[in-house]
């Protein structure tokens, strides 16, 4: 009862942002990939960036399915703003599940409260779906490891404070680094220009004998890259969610459009055809997000029997929710433009841009096919 409270309180606040801030800023932030860092930190004053996390550095230690409903409503009016904060909260899960009490303390409630954004940094020019061919090392050094390499792709690089690295200790061992902004030896290479989710800054990392304390080691040796496919299914399930609120808000516009747009002396929402395609991405949506809030709910019950007796089949639910919802996604944005016709392609009426971030979230957290695989091999 309290916690439905919470969260309807989360989703009003995340309403009156949305509506008042970031749907009236969306189109010239997107072309100006302008990211407005003000109004992340008022993510964490509300208490979304803290819903998952541990109490005592000030999060809220909310279950996975409460979490994934308010994402969901945040992504419903940017996905670039929900995506930056599911990959924060990745990090911040990261290092409450496997950090040590120092590292919880210099990260967690500046994560929590927004001060911080976290990065995730695994992928690498030449190892993306192949993650585990990564060619980044860390060499033990006295007091700590140096870090040599490069790593793609990296969402928030350049806004974020802490940078979980996965890199290479042995021929056959990955360990994961938490490797502070101006970090020596550490910089930013070129920020890309991308199709969509413009307004969050897609990087290069370059570590250069980038010197990391040995306080930096996120678990043990050896355990970075379990420790990275396991994040990834939390934030598989998230980026499902953000998917969700997307496909939500590309069916409301098309609903709108259809009921004002006349044609042939006949509003839209008329022809049965449209109705049609009306009526499949609704189903979908609702497919969807039942799908996530199912993963959501064997993530964050510790007694689910599927999280507890089948860490495979959690997962494969992971998987499923994120190939399910992104596909969905890439559908109800596609159909959105196609309903709105000429003006659909035009920046004005949002659903151009809503296609475009779609596209992504079918490629990032393991592109699709991976999920495929991943799914396959849990059967
Ligand atoms: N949780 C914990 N451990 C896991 C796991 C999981 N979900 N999945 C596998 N493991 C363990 C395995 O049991 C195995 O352990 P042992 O060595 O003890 O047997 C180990 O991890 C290696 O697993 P695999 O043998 O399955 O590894 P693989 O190399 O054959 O394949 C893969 C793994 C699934 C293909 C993986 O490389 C993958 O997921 N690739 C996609 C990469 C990806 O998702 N990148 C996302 C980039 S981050 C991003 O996009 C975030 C952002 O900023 C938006």
């Amino acid at each position: 009862m309290e916690n439905s409270f919470v969260i309807q309180e989360l989703v009003k606040q995340i309403d009156r942002l949305g509506k008042e801030v970031i749907w009236p800023a969306a189109i010239e932030a997107d072309e100006e990939e302008k990211f407005d860092r003000k109004l992340f930190s008022q993510l964490g004053e509300i208490g979304l960036l803290g819903m998952v996390g541990a109490e005592e550095y000030g999060g809220s230690n909310l279950n996975y399915s409460d979490y994934v409903s308010v994402l969901e409503r945040l992504a419903y009016y940017s996905l670039p703003y929900a995506v930056t904060a599911s990959v924060s909260i990745m990090v911040q899960k990261m290092i409450e599940d496997a950090g040590s009490e120092a590292q919880k303390k210099q990260y967690l409630e500046k994560l929590i409260s927004g001060e911080m954004i976290g990065s995730f940094a695994l992928s690498e020019s030449h190892s993306g779906s192949d993650a585990a061919a990564l060619k980044t090392t860390a060499k033990k050094v006295s007091g700590g490891f140096e870090l040599q390499g490069s790593k793609m792709w990296i969402t928030s690089g350049g806004l974020s404070g802490v940078y979980v690295v996965m890199a290479r200790t042995g021929e056959k061992e990955i360990s994961a680094f938490l490797v502070p902004d101006g970090a020596p030896g550490f910089t930013l290479g070129k920020k890309e220009k991308k199709m969509g989710w413009k307004l969050s800054p897609t990087r290069e990392l370059i570590f250069q004998n980038c010197f990391v304390s040995e306080t930096q080691l996120l678990g043990k040796v050896g355990e970075g890259f379990k420790l990275a496919l396991s994040a990834l299914n939390k934030g598989r399930v998230t980026i499902g969610a953000v998917a969700v609120g997307l496909s939500q808000m590309a069916l409301d516009l098309s609903l709108a459009f259809s009921k004002e747009r006349k044609q042939f002396n006949t509003l839209l929402n008329q022809f049965q055809g449209i109705q049609f395609m009306l009526a499949d991405m609704a189903t979908e949506t609702y497919a969807a997000r039942a799908l996530v809030m199912q993963a959501a709910q064997a993530l964050g019950n510790p007694q689910s029997s599927l999280s507890q007796k089948n860490a495979s089949a959690l997962t494969a639910l992971c998987s499923m929710a994120k190939l399910k919802a992104t596909d969905v996604g890439m559908q109800v944005t596609t159909d959105a433009v196609q309903i709105h016709g000429g003006v659909g392609y035009t920046s004005e009426y949002h659903v151009e841009r809503l296609m475009r971030d779609a596209k992504a979230l079918q490629i990032v957290e393991g592109t699709n096919q991976i999920q495929r695989m991943v799914i396959a091999r849990n059967l």
